[in-house]
């Protein structure tokens, strides 16, 4: 039976148009869903705050030099009224300055500037290896005035030398070449002209001073990562940096210092178990406050006052797990780091003969087999120490324990090789 043409035709109009209201009601969806995602980034929707400013330095910048005046103006001290001078302006004779516009400013404030209504977060930073001990790390002590070296020695866990060669490297690359390696990274903690100490902005990257920013993963990748300390690799393998690579789209990145709980993030990124204030436990800007072990030394030792340490870091896992869970995770890890120590001591057992025998050359890093010894310990020990504590398997496994194993192999043949050619 032929069916009515008249029908079917009206019969395809009611269907087209329930496909277009459809379309039309997915379609406000969408935009309703994308305006309520764009509500929790936290730039968007932020007000400039410097929009109607007759400020001087702001009126003739957004000319000259627009994009500072944007990211400033959308930041929460401009909203708090904070002024370019208050971080630029200094006197005639301050060390540093440069005459401009009628006054005097410096091109890169120092912490002294932040120190004026930031007090405790600058002593906190003071305290830590963040400071003056990763300056020296590259630099030595030599160099540093009486005030600096006090600084130095007052920090608990700072005078701590694990690599007593550690110029070395510094010093046979040159300074051509350090300036962009070592120093780029280890200025954190480099004395300013006006001898205070260190670079806030390392971590609260200038102009926007965004919580979210150094809040996030990838701010401290910009120092711990590569195969010396792979932090930055082996929190992206582990179950926390999954969470945060797949769900913190919903996390609150810009909730107020000292609030954060796990309402506000599911997991950890490196600054909640290393640096924020989170559930009960207050922020910290001396990152050596929660840990128990020099992890980055040769033989990894006890830190001072870790006793106290442990409780502060344990406190902030324990906000999501339970106390058995964790006390069995530091029992293991103890261990595994004890274990690795064992490895890092069997390197030295290989190379005694040669030692005794007077077969290594006195210079630093001449010969292949300094770099297969220095290898074990600082990359290999290190990476499989870390991969413990901050759960990647593949970091402890592959990139660590085993390539040790490798390592102490290569020394031993090494060593063989050389009394052998003493001693045809
Ligand atoms: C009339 C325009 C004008 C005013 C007003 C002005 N600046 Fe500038 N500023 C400039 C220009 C142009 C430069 C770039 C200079 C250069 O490249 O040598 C500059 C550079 C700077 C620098 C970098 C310093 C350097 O030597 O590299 C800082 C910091 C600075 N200004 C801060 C301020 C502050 C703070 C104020 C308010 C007290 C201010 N400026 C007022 C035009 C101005
Ligand atoms: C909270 C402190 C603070 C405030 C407020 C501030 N700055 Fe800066 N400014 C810095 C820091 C820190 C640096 C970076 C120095 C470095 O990395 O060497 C800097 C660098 C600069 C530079 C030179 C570097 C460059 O990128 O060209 C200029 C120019 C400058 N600021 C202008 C301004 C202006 C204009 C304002 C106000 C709209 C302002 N700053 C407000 C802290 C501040
Ligand atoms: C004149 C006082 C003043 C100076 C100088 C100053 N700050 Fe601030 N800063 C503030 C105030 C006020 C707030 C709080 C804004 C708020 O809570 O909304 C703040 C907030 C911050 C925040 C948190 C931002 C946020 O979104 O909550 C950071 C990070 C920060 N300051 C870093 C610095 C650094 C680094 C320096 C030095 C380069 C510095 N400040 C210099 C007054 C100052
Ligand atoms: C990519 C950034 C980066 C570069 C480049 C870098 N370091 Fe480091 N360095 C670090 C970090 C991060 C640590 C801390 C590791 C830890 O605690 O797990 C560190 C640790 C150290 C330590 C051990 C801690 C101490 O204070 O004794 C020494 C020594 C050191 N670095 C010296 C150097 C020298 C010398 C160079 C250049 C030849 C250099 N570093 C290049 C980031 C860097
Ligand atoms: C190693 C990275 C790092 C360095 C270096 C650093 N900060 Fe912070 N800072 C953070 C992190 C992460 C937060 C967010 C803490 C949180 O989640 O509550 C923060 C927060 C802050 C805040 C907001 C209030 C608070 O205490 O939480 C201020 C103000 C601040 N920092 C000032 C400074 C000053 C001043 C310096 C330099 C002495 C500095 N910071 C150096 C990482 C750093
Ligand atoms: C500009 C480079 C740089 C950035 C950015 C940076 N760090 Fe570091 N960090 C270092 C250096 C260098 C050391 C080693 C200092 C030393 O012992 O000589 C270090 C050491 C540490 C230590 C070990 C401290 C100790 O007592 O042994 C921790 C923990 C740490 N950083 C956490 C962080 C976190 C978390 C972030 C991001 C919020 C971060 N760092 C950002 C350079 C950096
Ligand atoms: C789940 C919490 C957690 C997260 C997330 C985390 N860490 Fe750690 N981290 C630890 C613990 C626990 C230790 C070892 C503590 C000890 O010695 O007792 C450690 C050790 C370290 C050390 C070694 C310090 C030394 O002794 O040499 C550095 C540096 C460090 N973490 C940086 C980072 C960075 C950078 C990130 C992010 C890429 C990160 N951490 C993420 C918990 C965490
Ligand atoms: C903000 C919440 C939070 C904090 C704080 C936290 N974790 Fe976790 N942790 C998680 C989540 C979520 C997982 C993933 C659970 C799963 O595997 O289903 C996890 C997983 C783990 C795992 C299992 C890894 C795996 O591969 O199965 C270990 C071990 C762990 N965390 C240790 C720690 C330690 C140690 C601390 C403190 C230094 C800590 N966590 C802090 C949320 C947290």
């Amino acid at each position: 039976m032929a069916e009515h043409p008249q029908r079917s035709f009206h019969i395809n109009k009611i269907l087209l148009i329930s496909l277009v209201i459809v379309i039309v009601v997915l379609g406000f969806s969408l935009v309703i869903l994308a305006i309520g995602n764009a509500g929790t980034r936290s730039t968007v929707g932020k007000v400039d705050a410097l929009a109607n400013s007759q400020d001087e330095c702001v009126t003739c910048h957004r000319k000259e030099s627009p994009g500072i005046v944007s990211q400033y103006g959308h930041s929460s001290m401009a909203s708090a009224d904070v002024k370019c001078v208050d971080c630029h302006e200094v006197t005639a004779n301050y060390p540093g300055s440069v005459s401009h516009e009628g006054t005097y400013v410096l091109q890169s404030p120092t912490v002294v500037k932040c120190q004026k209504c930031h007090e405790q977060e600058v002593a906190q930073f003071l305290k830590s290896r963040h400071a003056i001990p990763a300056y020296v790390a590259y630099a030595g002590s030599e160099g540093l005035s009486p005030s600096q070296s006090k600084e130095y020695q007052s920090i608990p866990e700072g005078a701590f030398d694990p690599q007593k060669a550690r110029n070395a490297i510094f010093a046979l690359e040159g300074p051509e070449i350090t300036r962009f390696a070592c120093v780029a990274c280890h200025e954190i903690g480099k004395p300013a002209e006006d001898g205070s100490t260190g670079q806030c902005q390392k971590c609260h990257l200038r102009h926007e001073f965004s919580l979210e920013q150094s809040r996030r993963a990838e701010t401290c990748n910009n120092c711990h990562i590569g195969p010396d300390h792979p932090q930055w690799e082996i929190y992206f393998e582990s179950a926390h940096g999954i969470a945060y690579s797949t769900m913190s789209e919903a996390w609150n990145w810009d909730t107020d210092p000292g609030t954060l709980t796990v309402k506000d993030f599911s997991a950890p990124t490196c600054s909640i178990c290393h640096i924020s204030g989170f559930g009960r436990t207050p922020t910290s800007h001396d990152v050596g406050d929660r840990l128990t072990w020099y992890l980055a030394a040769q033989i990894s030792t006890r830190r001072p006052g870790w006793e106290s340490n442990i409780s502060r870091m344990q406190n902030i896992c324990l906000e999501c797990h339970n106390e058995v869970f964790i006390k069995d995770f530091y029992q293991a890890a103890d261990k595994e780091t004890e274990a690795i120590n064992a490895l890092v001591q069997e390197a030295d057992s290989i190379i005694q003969p040669l030692k005794d025998k007077n077969l290594l050359t006195k210079a630093p890093f001449d010969e292949p087999i300094d770099f297969v010894y220095f290898e074990n310990w600082h990359h290999y020990g290190r990476t499989a120490k870390f991969g413990a504590w901050m759960q990647g398997a593949d970091y402890t496994q592959w990139h660590g324990a085993y390539e040790m194993l490798k390592d102490l192999a290569e020394l031993r043949s090494l060593v063989g090789q050389k009394i052998n050619v003493s001693n045809p």
